[in-house]
């Protein structure tokens, strides 16, 4: 038999037992909580653009999702509009000015927890700027009406089983009295179907929509928080706060197979990661052995090993660093990554160091993926970086912060939260934005909208946003099929294959006797995609290892 055919009877295999996505004709929304979605499917039903949509679905997440839905954080926006014009908005939290490059270390040089939990972990958050200004430069309706929906689920929305679970079981919302007092009721906890109530952070709300970002950044709220900030020892000041910028950036473009790819530029590391890896892939001949196969998972994971190093070693944030972006895309450059991959046989990190790219010629997180009916798309990731950030929230103003600054290379050479081994490119200085890995994506097929996908997952973003990409492009899945299939991750150090649940043993043990140390993980990121399928219909595939929904009408 060919291997062509072969090939279309495995793809056959995959589409009988297609699960199915969400489907719409004109507009959808997926996001990782339902009463989030819903905000902002009433927004595009009402009229409003995919800005629209995502300043509602921002806000109502800063409620209804506290384990990553922040005002008190910050992410990307990626924006295409119906026209064609694309942009980035980067509202990464910055190093508050009085950070210092060894904040985070004690007299021994040893790194403390200090980048981790508390109010010394919080960078200047941007969530409220970014959002602001999206809807200044691209939104059609009133600022007040798309805070309507957040405000309203402040005053107590139904908490699902799982929220519940997540707020009792979070031993990080305990240390902190006042999210204690809000998010466990000093203990006695709120039970599925219970409303939570968030009074201090519906007045924030309020006054947000009344007076617009100011309120965040020098008015009433920003004044609160920098007392809060200097009375606990924190380092953000209103002078922080009046500050910070949104930047905008041109995205980072680049092809794969015939589709157009739009993505994420530094400081995220997850763009031009998905990139490099796809050079790596596209005529690597990889998908010959099938989705899931064991040939085809080490191929991918070396192209993740060899990504990963160069990360550590060339990302950061632009504005600080001269990250070789092109040289990390150049073609002879990727081949010669290639050239380094043995189909039969792992690599060992120790072997594999940062590459010599050409100078450049010049845990918690959420997104959601929105298309209106104008044909406008957003994917958006923010994040408070771990669940409920650094576990504080600020007395009076009911918002969680982050811990952000646990993304910067507190110690380089030294693992962070996510295990990840960053170097001296990603150090601390004030002003600065630490390298992300959100990877907000938007593909085109002959110029047309195509796909529009992103994740949180903290280090395992990126390849969690590759991998449906790569179901749905070189393994013909549905946006559902896509996302449900197990996923795997290699980051280079430390050095192991990590596999969600779902691969049979025999694939298991295929890749051990190649050489690889594999480990169990929980999930590989919660990726929420939209497909423009053929016929014009829109697909949403909502990530089963989270609670979100696609819907659309
Ligand atoms: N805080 C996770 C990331 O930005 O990569």
């Amino acid at each position: 038999m060919s291997r062509s055919r072969l090939l279309s009877l495995a793809l056959l295999a995959c589409t009988l037992h297609a699960a199915h996505p969400v489907r719409a004709r004109k507009a959808m929304v997926v996001a990782q909580e339902p009463h989030a979605t819903d905000a902002g499917v009433a927004v595009l039903q009402s009229g409003g653009n995919a800005i629209d949509a995502a300043v509602a679905v921002g806000f109502a997440l800063a409620v209804t999702h506290p384990t990553a839905g922040n005002l008190g954080g910050g992410g990307f926006l990626l924006l295409r509009k119906s026209t064609g014009e694309t942009t980035f908005l980067d509202f990464r939290e910055r190093a508050p000015a009085k950070a210092t490059r060894n904040m985070y270390l004690d007299d021994k040089g040893n790194l403390t927890r200090d980048s981790l939990e508390g109010w010394r972990a919080a960078g200047v958050p941007g969530t409220v700027h970014g959002l602001a200004l999206a809807h200044q430069k691209y939104g059609s309706k009133p600022w007040a009406e798309l805070l309507a929906p957040a405000i309203k689920l402040a005053k107590g929305f139904p908490v699902t089983y799982s929220v519940s679970k997540s707020l009792q079981n979070s031993e990080l919302l305990a240390k902190f009295p006042e999210s204690r007092r809000i998010f466990q009721r000093n203990g006695r906890f709120y039970e599925p179907d219970e409303l939570l109530i968030q009074p201090e952070l519906g007045r924030t709300l309020e006054r947000i929509a009344k007076h617009g970002p100011r309120d965040f950044y020098e008015g009433e709220t920003a004044k609160k928080f920098a007392a809060e900030m200097a009375a606990n020892g924190g380092l953000i000041t209103l002078e922080d706060l009046k500050n910070y910028r949104t930047a905008e950036r041109k995205p980072l473009t680049g092809a794969y197979r015939g589709y157009d790819i739009i993505t994420a530029p530094p400081p995220s590391s997850g763009g031009l990661g998905i990139l490099h890896i796809m050079g790596i892939l596209e005529s690597s001949g990889y998908t010959a052995h099938g989705a899931g196969s064991a040939a085809a998972i080490h191929y991918v994971a070396e192209a993740m090993r060899r990504y990963y190093a160069d990360r550590a070693e060339y990302l950061a944030d632009p504005d600080f660093v001269k990250v070789p972006v092109s040289g990390l895309l150049n073609k002879q450059y990727i081949a010669a990554r290639k050239a380094t991959i043995d189909p039969a046989r792992a690599s060992s990190s120790d072997s594999i160091r940062q590459g010599k790219p050409p100078a450049n010629e010049s845990t918690e997180t959420t997104h959601f993926s929105i298309i209106d009916a104008q044909g406008n798309s957003v994917a958006l990731t923010y994040t408070l970086n771990g669940s409920y950030g650094n576990g504080v929230t600020v007395p009076g103003l009911g918002f969680l912060l982050n811990n952000e600054m646990d993304d910067f290379s507190a110690k380089p050479g030294e693992p962070n939260m996510f295990g990840l081994v960053q170097g001296e490119a990603n150090a601390i200085q004030p002003g600065k934005r630490p390298l992300s890995s959100m990877t907000p994506t938007i593909i085109l097929k002959d110029g047309k909208l195509f796909m529009v996908v992103g994740a949180p997952g903290g280090s395992r973003i990126i390849t969690g946003v590759l991998q449906v990409i790569l179901n749905v492009i070189d393994f013909g899945m549905n946006a559902q099929d896509a996302v449900d299939a197990p996923r795997f991750h290699h980051q280079w150090q430390p050095d192991k294959l990590s596999l969600e649940r779902g691969f049979s043993p025999d694939t298991i043990e295929l890749l051990k006797s190649r050489g690889h140390t594999v480990d169990s993980i929980s999930s590989v990121a919660n990726v929420e995609a939209i497909v423009v399928q053929k016929d014009g219909w829109l697909s949403g595939g909502t990530d089963p290892r989270s609670h979100g929904k696609a819907a659309g009408y």
